[in-house]
């Protein structure tokens, strides 16, 4: 499988939307997921200027096939944020009409800020699966950052939105937020088996992607040992 599968981390400002200033200081990343011999693809958080993602899926001769939406901040999905309007799903749709995978907990979320509407986005539980060509993709409910976050898990990756960054976790006093749920779901994801490569969901430190176990030894978030010192701490 490892030969057949497509990956690609792409940085806001740098790879796409390249002179867009709030792309260019929000550093997101989103990431193309597809399979090689089908030309299937998916695209991760498809914000900022959807046109270049698109491009460059054309470029890579892949064809879209749906969107994995980690969570409904604006700088992921789209949609109004400090004032600006930020493209997103909504004109994603408008040229790709495909289905837009989120977590049940999150969809009424991701239609009230980016506008589209619900029978455009396809509800999942924890531990659903997407297939992309013949690529599984598990897709992890992870709340906290918001109530509906989730990662995705392939071929030993992990891609992690905002919940887990290679230094620090996503904030839980958004609207939504939860600082307990935010403890477990890291939790959860430290003990996910086979140390996956976490691909985060900004660029927040020097390296794109590290291993999870250096993560788990490295990262603040893992020092806490109980629910009680994670509250005393980021509570
Ligand atoms: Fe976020």
């Amino acid at each position: 499988m490892q030969d057949r599968l497509y990956f690609r981390q792409l940085l806001s400002g740098r790879d796409f939307a390249v002179g867009d200033a709030i792309a260019t200081q929000m550093v997101n990343f989103a990431y193309l997921i597809g399979d090689r011999e089908t030309r299937e693809a998916v695209v991760v958080d498809p914000a900022y200027a959807v046109g270049d993602l698109l491009d460059v899926l054309a470029a890579d001769d892949m064809r879209l096939t749906g969107v994995l939406a980690t969570h409904h901040h604006p700088d992921h999905v789209g949609g109004s944020m400090m004032g600006f309007t930020l493209a997103g799903l909504a004109e994603l749709l408008a040229r790709e009409p495909v289905p837009v995978h989120v977590n049940r907990a999150e969809a009424e979320w991701v239609r009230q800020v980016t506008g589209v509407s619900a029978t455009d986005l396809t509800s999942h539980d924890h531990d659903d699966v997407v297939q992309v060509g013949e690529i599984p993709i598990r897709l992890l409910h992870t709340p906290g950052h918001t109530p509906g976050s989730q990662c995705f898990l392939l071929d030993g990756r992990l891609v992690a939105g905002d919940t887990l960054f290679l230094e620090g976790c996503g904030r839980t006093d958004f609207p939504g937020g939860d600082a307990e749920a935010m403890y477990h779901s890291l939790r959860a994801l430290a003990d996910l088996p086979g140390d996956p490569v976490v691909f985060p969901g900004h660029q927040y430190s020097p390296e794109s992607s590290a291993a999870l176990s250096s993560v788990r030894r490295d990262n603040f978030v893992y020092r806490p040992k109980s629910i009680e010192e994670w509250k005393r701490l980021f509570g």
